[in-house]
């Protein structure tokens, strides 16, 4: 039996004045995009913000669906936009925030796990690391300086060969 641990890093910030331009601009982006999200059922309007490598911001929202799981996350939605416009470009970056109807979101929004594996695969597929933004209404932001830091064991397409 091995005994493994894995260390994953992320920052903290009390608040967007600590952030450098980029990450600032690029959540407000995403911010924008919040309040275009399609969301009628959860009232909980994610915006989520791509910078490419190129120099483009693309974005997303989530959009929902009377049947329920037909609905897509902000990031899946800017991700995929992302990428059938530019394919093969890789992302720089991506910020995540929300807001609710019904609440104070006064923490970062966490990205759930089929986003997290579709961000993995851009990441792997270009080879550049994805700086990951998250943000609530209010609160504390985190940044992760890699997508794999949100998704260790990831499934790849290595797992679709054999060795
Ligand atoms: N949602 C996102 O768009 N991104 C996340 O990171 C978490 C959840 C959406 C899905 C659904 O439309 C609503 O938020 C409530 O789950």
């Amino acid at each position: 039996m091995k005994n493994h641990q894995l260390t994953i890093t992320y920052f903290e910030f009390e608040s967007v004045v600590e952030l450098n331009d980029d990450d600032k601009f690029l959540l407000n982006e995403a911010e924008k995009a919040s309040h275009l999200a399609y969301s009628p059922y959860s009232h909980f309007s994610v915006g989520a913000a791509i910078h490419l490598v190129n120099g483009v911001i693309v974005v997303g929202n989530n959009q929902e669906n009377a049947a329920y799981p037909s609905g897509l996350c902000a990031e899946r939605v800017a991700m995929f936009a992302a990428s059938s416009q530019f394919p093969g470009i890789p992302f720089r970056a991506i910020a995540v925030t929300a807001k609710s109807e019904n609440f104070l979101v006064d923490f970062p929004v966490s990205p759930c796990g089929s986003c997290r594996q579709v961000m993995a695969e851009y990441e792997n597929l270009s080879k550049e690391p994805i700086r990951v933004i998250l943000k609530g209404e209010t609160g504390k932001i985190i940044v992760f300086e890699k997508s794999m830091d949100l998704l260790p064991f990831d499934f790849n397409s290595d797992q679709l060969k054999s060795k």
